[in-house]
């Protein structure tokens, strides 16, 4: 399956090798990661694991976070199931998790896959995702990280998020249009899903034609971790035909394919011809002194079509369970639309959409009392922070009138801060302010679905009712 375009150009991937250049993913995987080199301070074993990507399909397990910060906030994990590597430490304290972020000299991005709790096995690894999955920004330490993100910047400054902002209104509303006289909807594939790609197509340029297939691609991503999560738990029971089926992989496959054939086609233009958008900044971007390697133009693709679909998505799916069982915070803020920032931001820090990400120790260090070796693995567990009662009072608790909400950590802290921050709250913003005036009365119309993932939390079915508009 190719995308229109590259049928009607006849432009294979092979022919599309655009430079050579600085490519991450060869350097990490000569690294080494050890286990923990000191005794642990915190010893205790945990009621589940967060390796256990089924417990993720029912919401975040907020109770083992609790588990964890009171009894072990610094605890050794053991490995995830395809991980060759040794286990990996959990933060799930706020002042671990920020110490960590605002540290990058010792805990570092870039030395092992900073956003990864691992790479898999060798063969278990789809060889474009793996590279792909390293070599972007997220993974940079130092002047090459502020380089490259100096070049997304001005695409997500106010007088641009300002300028997308009248065109993100009418988008809204022209989906909502499209709910209303239903009286019933499923809120991801109609609303949720669709607005963030028509933001990010329109900040990376991207023809509406095209649009659609990005859905696609966000919907099989969703599932990449579950695949081979699923592969090594059957052949560690001794089955030998692998679950999911393999015509199910091969469709991954094709997909993944299609996802970067498709970035390296729209990247050469962009290259050939630039114009005032965001592929077109990245296509012509500099990593010292040198364009983009073709390893580095695949990741930076997919990080930003991953990183601006899935976060702001799940937000907006996420708040509307929120205010569904939360009827009276859903009474006040109907009344009060000018509460809608700091629910904006209560929503946040309690959905807290990507659930974590990973450093690596560079040197012998400690984290609140926790003695932590050289080339050590660090988890940050966001969604934990975000509910520490040392920072947050009666933490469970979805109270829009919060007065630090804004003071979650589901954006990071540090140097690599969601760039799409502004890009994000402007969207929710322009949903539930147009979705709250028409839809008063919604509810939620049967369970919804999560995929089972433990980096994002996805959530892929969200039915609601309202009464119809004629
Ligand atoms: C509610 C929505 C979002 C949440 C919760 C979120 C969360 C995050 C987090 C936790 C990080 C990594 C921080 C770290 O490693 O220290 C990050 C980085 C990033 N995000 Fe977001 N994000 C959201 C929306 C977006 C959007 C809409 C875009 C793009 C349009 C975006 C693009 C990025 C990029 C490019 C990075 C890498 C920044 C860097 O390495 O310097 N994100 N985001």
């Amino acid at each position: 399956m190719m995308p229109e375009r590259m049928e009607e150009t006849q432009v294979g991937v092979e022919e599309i090798k655009m430079s050579g250049g600085y490519v991450l993913s060869d350097e990490i995987l000569k690294h080494k990661i050890n286990g923990s080199a000191f005794d642990h301070v915190y010893p205790h074993t945990a009621s589940n694991s967060l390796n256990n990507l089924d417990i993720f399909t029912k919401g975040q397990p907020f109770d083992l976070y609790e588990e964890l910060r009171e009894k072990a906030p610094v605890y050794f994990h053991n490995p995830m199931p395809i991980d060759p590597e040794p286990g990996y430490w959990v933060l799930t304290k706020y002042e671990d998790i920020k110490y960590v972020s605002m540290n990058p000299k010792i805990f570092s991005s870039q030395y092992a896959s900073g956003n990864l709790l691992t790479l898999g096995t060798e063969e278990n690894r789809h060889p474009k995702l793996f590279k792909s999955t390293i070599d972007h920004m997220l993974n940079l330490d130092g002047e090459m990280h502020l380089g490259l993100r100096k070049e997304h910047m001005p695409f997500f400054k106010a007088g641009h998020v300002d300028e997308l902002r009248q065109k993100v209104s009418l988008k809204v509303t022209e989906l909502l249009d499209a709910i209303a006289p239903k009286g019933e909807c499923n809120l991801v594939q109609e609303v949720s899903q669709q607005l963030p790609i028509f933001t990010l197509s329109e900040i990376l340029g991207i023809p509406e034609s095209d649009r659609q297939k990005l859905v696609s691609w966000m919907e099989f991503l969703e599932l990449a971790q579950y695949f081979t999560y699923e592969m090594i738990k059957e052949q560690n029971e001794g089955k030998t035909d692998s679950t999911p089926d393999p015509a199910m992989i091969d469709m991954f496959n094709a997909m993944v394919d299609e996802m970067f054939e498709y970035g390296r086609f729209i990247l050469k233009e962009k290259r050939k011809n630039p114009a005032n958008d965001l592929l077109s900044a990245i296509a012509n971007a500099e990593i010292n002194g040198e364009k983009l390697s073709d390893e580095f133009l695949d990741g930076s693709w997919l990080l930003i079509i991953f990183a601006g679909n899935d976060t702001t998505r799940n937000t907006m799916s996420g708040g509307i369970k929120l205010l569904h069982e939360n009827q009276e915070q859903k009474e006040m803020l109907i009344n009060d639309l000018e509460l809608l920032p700091n629910f904006i931001n209560e929503t946040v820090r309690c959905v807290s959409p990507v659930i974590h990400m990973r450093r690596t120790s560079l040197e012998e260090t400690e984290i609140n009392g926790q003695k932590i070796g050289p080339y050590e693995k660090i988890a940050l567990w966001y969604g934990a922070a975000n509910r520490d009662p040392s920072v947050f009072e009666d933490p469970n608790k979805f109270n829009i009138l919060r007065d630090n909400a804004d003071k979650h950590l589901a954006f990071g802290i540090g140097r690599h801060t969601c760039i799409g921050k502004p890009i994000a709250l402007m969207q929710l913003q322009e949903f539930y302010s147009q979705f709250l005036v028409r839809f008063q009365d919604f509810e939620m119309n049967g369970d919804w679905k999560v995929a089972p993932n433990n980096f994002v939390h996805a959530i892929q079915e969200m039915p609601i009712k309202y009464s119809p508009e004629n």
